[in-house]
């Protein structure tokens, strides 16, 4: 993980496209050991596949902010930097329902 976050930080502007997919696959196991990477799910822990990434982002964006109050989400947001939310946006945008 700080691995590759130092890698990051010599790659110069935005992830090609691929790689920010790759780089949300590497980082969604953080969120799929709570959220169904199949699209199933329920009120307790919802499904976040298949959504626009600016929604996505906002979302997290808005659980960083306290805006949204669930405690494990806010804690969640407030581990995860721009890059990351981005590469889990991607990732998370292009899994499809399976369920
Ligand atoms: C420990 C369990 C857990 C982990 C790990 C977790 N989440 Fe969540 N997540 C939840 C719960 C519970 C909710 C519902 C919170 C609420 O009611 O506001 C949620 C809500 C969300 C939502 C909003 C869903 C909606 O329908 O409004 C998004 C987006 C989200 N999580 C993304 C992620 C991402 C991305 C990760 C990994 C970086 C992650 N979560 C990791 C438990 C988890």
């Amino acid at each position: 993980m700080v691995l590759a976050a130092m890698g990051l930080m010599i790659i110069p502007d935005p992830l090609a496209a691929d790689d920010l997919f790759d780089y949300g696959a590497y980082l969604s196991s953080e969120c799929t050991s709570c959220h169904r990477l199949d699209g199933g799910g329920d009120i307790t822990i919802p499904p976040i596949i298949g959504w626009p990434e600016d929604i996505f982002i906002q979302t997290i964006d808005r659980y960083r902010r306290g805006v949204l109050t669930n405690a494990i989400m806010q804690n969640v947001a407030r581990s995860l930097g721009e890059e990351e939310t981005a590469a889990l946006a991607r990732f998370f945008s292009q899994q499809e329902n399976r369920e």
